[in-house]
């Protein structure tokens, strides 16, 4: 029988991709998003990719009314994948009560819903934020925390623990994946990041400066104790992020989890500083960036990278898109954002 999930944050930047990707595994997808940072033609554009139209529901899952009214309509269940958050890192510093109440509230709802409705399954989108700034490298599962230097962060360490510890006295069972530095787009350039305002992310600015919208891309700093003095991250490409998705999902509906609450790194496990990811850009997509060298940005680490070790033995998950795949997809999704390429049908 088809399984029905629930994709709270369905019609954001991963979301969007993950609902592509359920659909085309022959999952029956269920949203529920209430368009705070999507558009609702991303709709018809996941439609248009897979022939195949998943169910909308414009709603917060703040409000928990409206949640279990589409637990009750939706019912079975099948499972739960949350990615309705909110996720400005600076942002969350200047107001930390927003991400407590929209971050956490929502997943005390979603998990008493569950158990009202006997759904007993979620994937919870987990960030490599909960590392903080580790002391060893590449990270593993079980690297410890270190205390989390903004609200965000902060949020995905207790959603982490919330669910341990439900899914230890409930019947429960969770999958938490953290993502490292997700980026691209969908190669039919349909669906991608749509960064409201002023980026966030290192690779919208990238996008954007090379688009023209943005004067200037600035390097925070290249005085660190890496290889080029740039700081080092984990891309990976968000199809790549998705398709973790649907194999928690597969690992959990087919009774294949060790234990009722796991934990994997979703990153390539290969590190790329930020001058790398820019020379990669330019050579790549032919064009050449206005960067420049400005100093440090408060709270970044020098260098972070997983272990992917588990994922790709455990959760039989591996990365298959590289750097160049990453940068030239963003750049085709920019270009389709400002008419300037024809769109590509897959
Ligand atoms: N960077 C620049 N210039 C910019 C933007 C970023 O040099 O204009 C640099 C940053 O200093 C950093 C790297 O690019 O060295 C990546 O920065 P991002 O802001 O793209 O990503 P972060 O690694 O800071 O944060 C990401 C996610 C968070 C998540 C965190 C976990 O955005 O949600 O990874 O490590 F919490």
């Amino acid at each position: 029988m088809t399984k029905k999930i629930l994709v709270t944050g369905g019609m954001g930047y991963i979301g969007s991709h993950t609902v592509v990707e359920l659909l085309q595994h022959g999952y029956e997808v269920v949203i529920a998003d209430n368009l705070c940072n999507a558009n609702i033609s991303v709709l018809e554009c996941m439609s248009t990719i897979t022939q195949k139209r998943p169910t909308f529901y414009n709603i917060d899952v703040c409000d928990k009314e409206a949640l279990s009214y589409l637990f009750e309509k939706e019912k079975p269940l099948d499972a739960v994948i949350h990615f309705a958050a909110h996720k400005a890192v600076a942002e969350s510093v200047q107001k930390p009560l927003k991400y407590f109440y929209n971050n956490i509230l929502p997943l005390l709802n979603l998990l008493e819903c569950m158990l009202v409705a006997d759904c007993s399954n979620i994937v919870f989108s987990s960030s490599a934020t909960v590392y903080g700034d580790p002391d060893g490298l590449p990270v593993k599962e079980t690297t410890a925390f270190k205390k989390a230097l903004s609200a965000y962060g902060s949020t995905k360490q207790i959603g982490e623990d919330m669910l341990e510890k439900t899914s230890a006295a409930e019947n429960i069972k969770v999958i938490s994946l953290r993502y490292f530095n997700p980026v691209g787009a969908h190669e039919s350039a349909l669906i991608g990041e749509l960064p409201l305002g002023t980026p966030n992310n290192l690779m919208p600015y990238i996008t954007q400066t090379a688009i023209g919208k943005i004067k200037q891309l600035t390097v925070y700093g290249n005085d660190y104790d890496t290889a080029d003095g740039t700081c080092i991250r984990d891309y990976i490409h968000v199809v790549d992020l998705a398709k973790a998705h649907v194999k928690s999902c597969e690992r959990m509906l087919e009774d294949k989890m060790e234990s009722r609450y796991e934990v994997f790194n979703i990153g390539t496990g290969i590190g790329c500083s930020v001058l790398e990811l820019i020379n990669s850009f330019e050579t790549e997509n032919k064009v050449q960036l206005n960067y420049t060298i400005g100093p440090r940005r408060a709270g970044d680490a020098a260098a972070i990278y997983a272990d992917v070790s588990k994922a790709n033995t455990v959760l039989q998950w591996r990365a298959e898109k590289n750097i160049r795949d990453m940068v030239k997809d963003s750049w085709r999704w920019e270009m389709k954002l400002h008419n300037a390429i024809p769109q590509k049908t897959t």
